[in-house]
């Protein structure tokens, strides 16, 4: 038996995989379809799409995994590559190794197949997680290392009876988890054309959004978000209404120029509510209990962990050291924070933690007993000594 295991979407380019590796003397096909949190519609149509194509199938639910060991590390990290939370870039080491995991169930497997372009990044991330977990078996990607257009794979598609519905009218390229929805293609891909209302699924528009605004709670453990509201909620479940309550408001909605790893510009729109109002929740209650040595080094890595993250490097060693830093500031990240949503802003309107820096007395103007202002006069007198010392030779 020679035996190709596809990671299936369930879309035109996993499915017209399913066929050319039948044609490339593959026997027997197993597809597999990992649950990020992606829409159920798509889960069943590629179960459908399996079942038609008669391939062995399998589905595996990862969401409570993917919400607790890659979403709230990434909270931790306070995850943000130039505006955009990651949420793409997150899921596909989980993807990966789920699919290494599946393969190594099944047993034989010859080949992994993906559906990845070669202009993306997640040809990167997929190929890396699965040398990880499984780098004996070898990778096949027929989409780039056969140059298939859109076009060319409809017109296969339909010359072979495999079905794909309706691929062909679909504009947009949308990619979708717990963490949030990417929406590229078509003309999106113009920067100066602005976003339609019609790729929009999670948020509402300015307009539609409630106009009245609504004050939320969230409860931090550890930098992990344990409560909204006062209602306490699994990670997974956390994630579901933090996407609702933000998505309502109209919060969410990211429109940004992005630098791909091959060193492309592209112009990507996300929506990411429950992210969105996650991240900011959790650097508030952050930028309350460190000190400012802590939080100036964290901004550098945050920013590396972001770059770790967008070229999937999950489990890259530098990743790991990034991580004891984010980790052990977590310890501290407890508490409160309050976020008003109102027709597409989000404003911190409240925090406290037991471990909260700030003291009222000190900073205030009426206090004598925590420092004296007459104290200061020394201190100020060498502020800048070096400078006044450097444009007095100028003079000389
Ligand atoms: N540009 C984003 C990223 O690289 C989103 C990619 C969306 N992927 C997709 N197959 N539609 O993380």
């Amino acid at each position: 038996m020679n035996r190709a295991l596809i990671i299936y979407s369930g879309g035109l380019d996993t499915t017209v995989c399913i066929p050319l590796m039948r044609e490339a003397g593959f026997d027997a096909i197993s597809t597999v379809t990992i649950d990020v949190g992606q829409p159920a519609e798509d889960i069943a149509q590629a179960t459908e799409r399996a079942r038609i194509l008669g391939t062995d199938h399998h589905v595996v639910d990862a969401k409570a995994e993917f919400a607790r060991d890659y979403c709230f590390p990434a909270i931790h990290a306070n995850a943000d590559y130039f505006g955009y939370p990651l949420s793409t870039s997150i899921a596909r080491p989980l993807i990966a190794k789920a699919a290494a995991e599946k393969a190594r169930e099944i047993g034989g497997v010859a080949a992994f197949v993906h559906g990845c372009t070669g202009k993306g990044n997640d040809q990167f991330r997929i190929e890396y997680g699965l040398r990880m977990f499984a780098p004996e078996i070898p990778i096949l990607a027929p989409v780039r290392e056969r140059n298939l257009t859109r076009t060319w794979e409809i017109d296969y598609a339909e010359r072979v009876g495999a079905p794909i519905g309706q691929s062909k009218d679909k504009i947009w390229s949308i990619d979708e988890n717990l963490w949030g929805r990417s929406i590229e293609g078509g003309r999106l891909e113009d920067p100066s054309y602005a976003p339609p209302e019609e790729i929009f699924q999670w948020t509402a528009s300015l307009e539609d959004a409630p106009s009245t605004p609504q004050v939320v709670e969230f409860e931090f453990e550890d930098g992990n978000p344990v409560a909204i509201d006062g209602t306490r909620y699994s990670p997974l479940d956390l994630l579901t209404v933090a996407n609702r309550l933000a998505g309502r408001h109209g919060v969410g909605r990211i429109d940004i120029m992005e630098d791909r790893m091959i060193g492309l510009k592209v112009r990507e729109n996300y929506e990411c509510p429950g992210a969105t109002l996650l991240l900011a929740a959790h650097k508030a209650l952050e930028a309350l209990v460190t000190t400012h040595a802590e939080r100036a080094f964290k901004q550098h890595v945050d920013a590396q962990w972001a770059e770790m993250a967008y070229r999937g490097l999950w489990w890259e060693p530098f990743t790991g050291d990034l991580n004891a830093f984010i980790g052990s500031v977590q310890r501290r990240v407890t508490g409160k924070v309050r976020v008003r949503l109102f027709k597409s802003s989000l404003q911190i309107v409240g925090r406290e933690s037991p471990w909260a820096l700030y003291s009222e007395a000190a900073a205030s103007f009426d206090d004598s007993e925590t420092l004296e202002q007459s104290q200061m006069t020394g201190m100020v007198r060498t502020h800048g000594m070096e400078s006044i010392l450097f444009a007095r030779l100028g003079k000389s």
